[in-house]
């Protein structure tokens, strides 16, 4: 069943601006948070367990906790990239809920010993970026931004930064690229950001999701926080739903609720006479799951990895059986071919090679050993590259063709999918 916690007054207008947010309750935590002492506040979010919403869950106050204590400036970068294809988590809480982030931005900052923030968004999402500006410069003439906030001392100031629609600004190092004016191409860690980052100052990088669950992390504890989840994947989630399911959309669950859950209760299941195929469960860039495994997965980062898949993003794409793994397959590549900067040759070439064979098959000319060939250059692709980017595009490729060959393989002997036939004899 949904935890409402991070999207508990999602469903009201009014909690896009300040007047609404404070009508429930919003910036006490703050106000509690700047009470305390910075050392506290990392250390209850270290205890909480809370793993980075952005991808790898990392665990943010232990990546906080890289930080160097010698009193440079240091800056939080908030990632609103959102480029990974089936999420769309991050622009509904900038939209729903600017303030909250902003909150959890700022005990952050406070936290960290932060001065300045960025809020960087991408480029497409002109909605978020037109309301989170709006509710910044609400908390500018409230007193919750600038000098001596709430009368604390602490002061910060926060901007927003609109990317170019680029998937790859996304990475955190390539995000601070772009941040400082110049091409958005990641770079070799380390030094990781929290040592060496924008500016070349130490900064810390956070996906939207995890900074404002520091919020209610400080607000409700820890307990409360690990009351949900699992014990190495506390706290609630929010998964983005889309795909041949009745109802697509977000949907905030316990880390470690059943994916078959998620799909029938919450998504109101397949669409009628449907059958499940496969699932994606965690953005383009996780390895897919079959119906079966899709079955007895929960959404967890342990979960997901012992079955060869991870949690990602959280974007979980449903694909039933009218769909064509050729098809699909051929979509996520030509996006990774397009969205590889360049830079390493695994990737730039490995990623072309991958579009090119796809779209061979796809168009009727591919060959049987092309199946084959998929496998190797995704292999070759792996572990091998200045960023994740080329595993990005290798893991999908290989997890389709190694679970689905056979209807690859019907592809490439018949010149056209076996969907068609499944849905016709259906
Ligand atoms: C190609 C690529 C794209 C990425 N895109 C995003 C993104 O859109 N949003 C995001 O939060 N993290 C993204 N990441 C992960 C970030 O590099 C970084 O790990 C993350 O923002 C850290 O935040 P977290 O610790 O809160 O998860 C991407 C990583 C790669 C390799
Ligand atoms: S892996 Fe790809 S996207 Fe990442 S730095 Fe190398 S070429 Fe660029």
């Amino acid at each position: 069943m949904e935890v409402k916690i991070l999207t508990e007054h999602y469903d009201k207008p009014e909690f896009q601006g300040l007047d609404g947010y404070k009508k429930h309750g919003g910036y006490e935590t703050l106000a509690k948070a700047l009470k305390l002492k910075p050392e506290e506040i990392k250390n209850q979010v270290k205890e909480a367990g809370l793993r980075g919403r952005g991808g790898a869950g990392f665990p943010t106050g232990v990546k906080w906790g890289f930080l160097p204590e010698n009193g440079e400036t240091r800056y939080l970068l908030c990632n609103a990239d959102e480029g990974e294809p089936g999420t769309f988590k991050d622009r509904l809480m900038m939209e729903r809920a600017p303030h909250q982030l902003i909150e959890g931005m700022l005990i952050s900052a406070f936290a960290i010993h932060s001065p300045k923030s960025y809020i960087y968004i991408r480029g497409e999402y002109f909605e978020s970026l037109r309301i989170v500006e709006k509710a910044i410069k609400e908390a500018y003439s409230a007193g919750l931004l600038g000098k001596n906030i709430l009368g604390s001392g602490f002061s910060h100031d926060m901007d927003v930064y609109s990317g170019a629609g680029a998937y790859i600004c996304g990475e955190e190092t390539g995000m601070i690229s772009s941040l400082e004016g110049k091409k958005g191409q990641p770079k070799l860690k380390p030094p990781f950001p929290a040592i060496e980052g924008y500016l070349g100052k130490p900064t810390i990088v956070n996906n939207v999701e995890s900074l404002a669950a520091v919020k209610y992390i400080i607000r409700d504890g820890v307990q409360a926080y690990r009351k949900y989840g699992t014990e190495k994947s506390p706290g609630t989630k929010l998964f983005s739903v889309s795909g041949n399911v009745m109802k697509p959309g977000t949907y905030e669950v316990p880390l470690g609720y059943p994916l078959k859950d998620l799909i029938e209760v919450e998504c109101g299941g397949l669409k009628p006479g449907r059958k499940l195929k496969a699932v994606i469960p965690g953005g383009s860039s996780a390895p897919v799951l079959t119906a079966e495994e899709a079955q007895r997965a929960t959404m967890d980062y342990e979960c997901l990895a012992q079955m060869g898949s991870m949690l990602g993003s959280g974007a979980v794409i449903v694909i039933d059986d009218s769909n064509c793994m050729v098809d699909l397959l051929h979509v996520i590549m030509h996006f990774y071919h397009h969205e590889s900067c360049g830079q390493c040759t695994p990737c730039r070439e490995g990623t072309g090679w991958l579009d090119k064979i796809v779209s061979g098959i796809h168009a009727g000319t591919g060959r049987l050993q092309d199946v084959q060939l998929i496998e190797q250059v995704s292999q070759h692709m792996m572990g091998r590259t200045i960023c994740a980017l080329s595993d990005a595009a290798a893991m999908p490729a290989l997890s389709f063709v190694e679970k689905f060959r056979e209807e690859f393989e019907f592809y490439v002997r018949e010149g056209r999918s076996r969907v068609k036939e499944v849905v016709a004899n259906a």
